[in-house]
């Protein structure tokens, strides 16, 4: 199950995948815009902080399908290793997704608030299909239903896509989608840290090496 970060912030990029198992990053041009830098340069220095065997997924802002691919292709030529364009599914980015699936370009289906929005994703070629899962929740729809039935379409029907949620905004809502069997997660930094840490786990470190210090006087096991 993959586990991706939703940020364009180079040094949060760099503490996340330092320290946890991270398998890329993901933007969109709303994350892009955050870090008042040059569009390109950016996703360069993403990729240099990512190394060559991260993902890193870049969004396309063009609304018609030959102007997306027209992007994909912009974005392919200066971005070089394991790229995924992401595309809104409208009509138009339908349309781009098969386009560019047909020329052997993985894509990720983002903005998906329905099964059926999924299932033609999945048909179109898209690599990843990704729920919105917060979104949907803010219009009081079922999300981890929606993502749930997104998987047995996928597996049912034995497409090759992968369910990538995104859109989180609170540890409940990234533990439910684990659970229906979402193939990966898309996580801002703050809450993939709240999903590890645990008071509990803190203190108990703290009483071992309590422990330890009282009876040894050191602070390692190492002499
Ligand atoms: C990732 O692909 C999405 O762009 C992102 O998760 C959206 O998150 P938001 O709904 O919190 O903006």
């Amino acid at each position: 199950m993959q586990l991706i970060i939703d940020s364009a912030n180079l040094d949060e990029i760099r503490e996340l995948v330092d320290y946890y198992p991270i398998d890329g990053v993901t933007t969109n041009p709303s994350i892009i815009v955050k870090e008042k830098k040059n569009f390109l340069q950016l996703l360069e220095e993403i990729r240099e902080v990512i190394g060559c065997k991260r993902e890193l997924f870049v969004q396309t802002l063009a609304d018609h399908a030959e102007e997306i691919v027209k992007e994909a292709k912009y974005i392919r030529e200066n971005i070089l290793d394991k790229l995924v364009i992401k595309v809104p599914v409208t009509k138009e980015g339908i349309k781009a997704i098969k386009a560019l699936s047909e020329a052997g370009v993985r894509t990720m289906a983002t903005t998906i608030y329905t099964p059926l929005q999924g299932y033609i994703a999945a048909k179109a070629g898209a690599a990843y299909i990704t729920p919105y899962v917060n979104r949907i929740e803010k219009l009081e729809g079922n999300a981890v239903n929606v993502v749930k039935e997104i998987v047995q379409i996928i597996e049912k029907h034995h497409f090759n896509s992968k369910v990538l949620a995104a859109s989180f905004n609170n540890v409940q809502q990234v533990h439910d989608v684990c659970l229906v069997g979402a193939h990966g997660v898309t996580i801002p930094p703050d809450i993939l840290r709240l999903c590890f840490s645990h008071r509990a786990t803190e203190a108990n470190v703290k009483v071992f090496i309590e422990d330890w210090q009282k009876e040894y006087g050191e602070k390692s096991i190492v002499d």
